[in-house]
């Protein structure tokens, strides 16, 4: 049997319990076909609602995707428009399914700048997927890591003039609870497509001891391969976490 199929429904061992993923390259996607940009993010819709199945058949439980950042807000208003039209049209189409499989569907970013019609959408696929367990997928949308630190600070400030909190008592756990991805585990694997060698603001702060993965492959075109290439690269890696494992060996 094949590394790749044993892995099917069972996680465990060498599968990362928590993805991470930038879905870059729809643009040039679509550019390499002459067709408009918003092919290519129509494209890297599918690509996306695949890879939530990929995830799940090989025992991943968290999977983070990066859909808009904070910054993506400065391009052509046409491309924004049609991007925000695209969440939209997605979620009415795939919540009932995400639903359907066990999936627990929660966002992360800054909801104040999302239109109502959007907003709402969010709410009730959190509301209506809050007690699935099969898997948790985080959705960033509008989100920026500098945003999710800043608005962390925020919260812990308020909460210590509220006097539930004091200030020697914040420590990097107690700070990370007010971060977006409060209470989940850091992610294991991370993966950007699209050739780009950089984190664009995503999860600054989670990311810091997440093994990176960079694939040349632009996002619409990712496959079951791309995903097992991945995590085939992650589980024969040595994670260290700034410790020396083996101190005889390090001699
Ligand atoms: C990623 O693809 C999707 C979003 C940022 C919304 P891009 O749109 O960045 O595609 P490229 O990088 O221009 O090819
Ligand atoms: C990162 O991609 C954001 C998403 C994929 C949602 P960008 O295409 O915005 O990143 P840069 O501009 O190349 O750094
Ligand atoms: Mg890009």
């Amino acid at each position: 049997m094949k590394a790749s199929q044993e892995r099917v429904g069972q996680g465990g061992a060498g599968i990362p319990a928590h993805v991470a993923i930038i879905m870059d390259g729809n643009g040039r996607w679509a550019r390499a076909r002459g067709m408009p940009r918003q092919a290519g993010h129509r494209a890297g819709v599918k690509a996306a609602r695949e890879v939530v199945e990929a995830c799940g058949r090989r025992g991943v439980k968290i999977l983070t995707l990066f859909t808009f950042s904070s910054e993506n807000w400065k391009r052509p208003k046409e491309e924004v428009v049609g991007l925000m039209q695209l969440f939209v049209e997605a979620l009415g189409k795939q919540v009932r399914e995400l639903h359907k499989e066990g999936i627990k569907v929660r966002f992360i970013g800054q909801r104040s700048t999302l239109n109502d019609k959007l907003r709402k959408q969010l709410e009730q696929a959190e509301e209506l997927t809050r007690n699935n367990t099969r898997m948790l997928l985080n959705i960033a949308l509008s989100y920026g890591g500098r945003w999710d630190i800043v608005n962390a600070a925020k919260l812990a400030i308020a909460d210590a003039q509220a006097g539930r909190l004091v200030a020697d008592d914040l420590d990097e756990e107690s700070f990370s609870r007010y971060l977006s991805l409060s209470g989940q585990p850091d992610p294991d694997l991370f993966i950007r497509t699209g050739g780009e060698t950089r984190i664009s603001n995503f999860l600054l702060w989670n990311l810091a001891y997440t093994e990176m993965v960079f694939q040349d492959c632009l996002w619409p075109d990712f496959s079951d391969a791309n995903l097992d290439a991945a995590i085939d690269s992650f589980a024969g890696r040595e994670r260290r976490f700034g410790e020396v494992l083996d101190a005889a060996g390090a001699e």
